[in-house]
């Protein structure tokens, strides 16, 4: 625990020192940037020139160079990483110990969807957290109706401290399918079929037990945190005037903005799988994932449960706020001030045969990039955007200018897709509703940085739920609104597939 009074000198100079400098020369000044050979700028002066398990973890230029911001984000990537424990507010239940236990190296800890735990009567295995294991997913539970319920918040906490019990505990049971491309190869996608088990509520617990059959879920695996400042500096009218224009109707292409309503504002969502929500989610994350209480989630999550009275008898407190406001904004800073890893163009030494050709790996990645235009994923995976003039503003006032005036690439639009029900009889409808976004759309994933979570994480898992295996399932399960751009992609030839997939890497 770090004094009061250090932690008050880091917020006063973050908040002087753009004054001081006056940066604004510096935000322009793209031209400094020493760009190495065969690399490009993903987002502007906070591109980031690594390509190491780190890539993700790295801090942009204008926090290394600057005594004030190098201290805060270090503080913030602390409390981003510390395990919480009971003493420190963990809990009493909980769906994870650390934002950077699910987040790992600010990217996506794999989740454990795809953990064998056990087996049905007819051989079948079940997948999913273990008894004590932790899963690093967020499973999003309510009433099959859409009520949320009292008492519970709204995911499951499959973990919680010693003498309270967790709510409950997700099973995954996997239906494959095969599939053929025109060429004839071959492919399998992988649907899931969710089950919560071990649930608590369905004991009478609380006035209104229920049961388990009345249980609805819908599961998310954790996203990468590239981009997450640039996500907040985004030019919201540029996002506005992309809904006015993302209509396609030859592609069968419209996105939309999500709207919600935050700190009582009404505005366009940006963050999280559904867009359904506009700021990064620090206060929420402590509260709704981890059980720390903070001024803006006084409540403990399981507020209500009879266990938490029980618990107050036998002398647990949880009375206090457990977080203080300055600790969530230097989160908020370290996750503003991660950088953006570049472009990485590919050899030109390394060969590669194409069309009966040698070409090298970086003409190969080029023709993919074409490839990516020709099946038209640009039109919802927009490839450059724009930051506003004034950059960013953390969750308790601190001004990041440094984030204002840029150009970036991150392979979004930030929109909403229907993104079909067919693949598989249910295609990525998760019936979940989020703001306004309905269960069969998805804000479009910002793909930069997609091609190194294999070094970060270890695993090759995408889309909400971690469904897809590769990149190859997870453009196939593209249905809705992506359904041409996955026709456009199946009939090509297979080096050309292979040729996209290359491009997508080297994001
Ligand atoms: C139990 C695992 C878990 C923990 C702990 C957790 N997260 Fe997440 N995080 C997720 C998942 C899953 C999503 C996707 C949620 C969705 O789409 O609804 C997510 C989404 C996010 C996003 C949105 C990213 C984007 O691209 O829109 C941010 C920002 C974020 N988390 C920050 C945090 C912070 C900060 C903490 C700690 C205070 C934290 N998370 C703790 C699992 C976790
Ligand atoms: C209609 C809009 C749209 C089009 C066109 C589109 N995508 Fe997507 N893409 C999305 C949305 C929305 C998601 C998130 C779906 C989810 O997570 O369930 C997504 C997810 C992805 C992902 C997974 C990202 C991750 O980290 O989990 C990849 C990879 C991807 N798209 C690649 C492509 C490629 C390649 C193309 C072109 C062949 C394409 N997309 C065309 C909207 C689109």
């Amino acid at each position: 625990m770090i004094a009061n009074i250090s932690k008050s000198k880091y917020f006063l100079i973050s908040a002087l020192t753009p004054l001081l400098l006056g940066c604004d020369e510096e935000i322009d000044d793209i031209d400094k940037i020493d760009i190495p050979e065969g690399y490009m700028l993903s987002a502007g002066i906070s591109t980031v020139f690594n390509n190491s398990s780190f890539a993700y973890d790295q801090d942009a230029p204008w926090v290394a160079e600057n005594v004030a911001n190098r201290k805060r984000f270090t503080h913030g990537d602390k409390l981003y990483d510390d395990a919480l424990t009971q003493s420190s507010g963990l809990g009493p239940v909980y769906a994870g110990y650390s934002c950077g236990s699910c987040h790992r190296n600010a990217g996506r800890t794999k989740p454990a969807l795809w953990t064998q735990i056990s087996q049905d009567a007819d051989g079948t295995p079940v997948y999913g957290s273990g008894e004590y294991g932790f899963s690093s997913m967020l499973v999003y539970v309510a009433r099959k109706n859409g009520q949320f319920f009292q008492n519970y918040g709204r995911v499951l906490h499959d973990q919680s401290i010693y003498g309270i019990q967790a709510e409950g505990k997700l099973q995954c049971r996997w239906h494959y399918e095969d599939f053929e491309f025109p060429d004839g190869e071959k492919y399998q996608l992988a649907r899931p079929e969710y089950t919560i088990t071990d649930w608590y509520a369905k004991y009478g617990d609380t006035d209104d037990p229920i049961d388990p059959s009345e249980l609805f879920c819908s599961v998310r695996i954790p996203l990468r945190h590239v981009g997450m400042g640039q996500m907040m500096a985004l030019d919201r009218d540029e996002i506005k005037r992309l809904a006015a224009q993302s209509n396609y109707p030859e592609y069968g292409i419209s996105g939309r903005c999500n709207y919600v309503t935050e700190r009582g504002v009404y505005d366009i969502g940006l963050s999280g799988n559904k867009a359904q929500h506009q700021d990064l989610t620090v206060e929420l994350g402590f509260s709704s994932d981890m059980g720390a209480t903070n001024s803006r989630y006084p409540e403990e999550i399981c507020e209500g449960q009879t266990q938490m009275k029980e618990g107050s008898m036998m002398g647990l407190t949880y009375d206090r706020l457990e977080v203080s406001t300055q600790d969530m904004e230097d989160v908020d800073f370290y996750m503003q001030g991660l950088g953006v890893p570049a472009r990485r163009l590919g050899s030109t030494t390394t060969k590669v045969q194409y069309q009966g050709r040698q070409i090298s790996e970086r003409e190969y990645i080029a023709i993919g990039e074409e490839k990516f235009h020709e099946a038209k994923c640009h039109l919802c995976h927009v490839t450059t955007l724009h930051t506003r003039p004034r950059g960013t503003t953390l969750l308790a006032g601190t001004e990041l200018p440094w984030l204002g005036k840029q150009t970036i690439h991150p392979y979004s639009d930030y929109l909403l897709h229907d993104m079909g029900s067919e693949i598989m009889g249910v295609g990525l409808n998760d019936n979940y509703r989020s703001g306004l976004a309905m269960g069969n759309e998805w804000r479009t994933t910002p793909l930069w940085g997609i091609g190194l979570q294999s070094l970060v994480n270890s695993h090759t898992y995408f889309l909400h739920d971690g469904r897809a295996r590769n990149l190859q399932e997870a453009i196939m399960w593209h249905g809705g609104e992506g359904y041409v751009s996955r026709q456009i992609f199946s009939k090509m030839k297979k080096e050309d597939r292979l040729a996209l997939i290359k491009f997508l890497e080297s994001l």
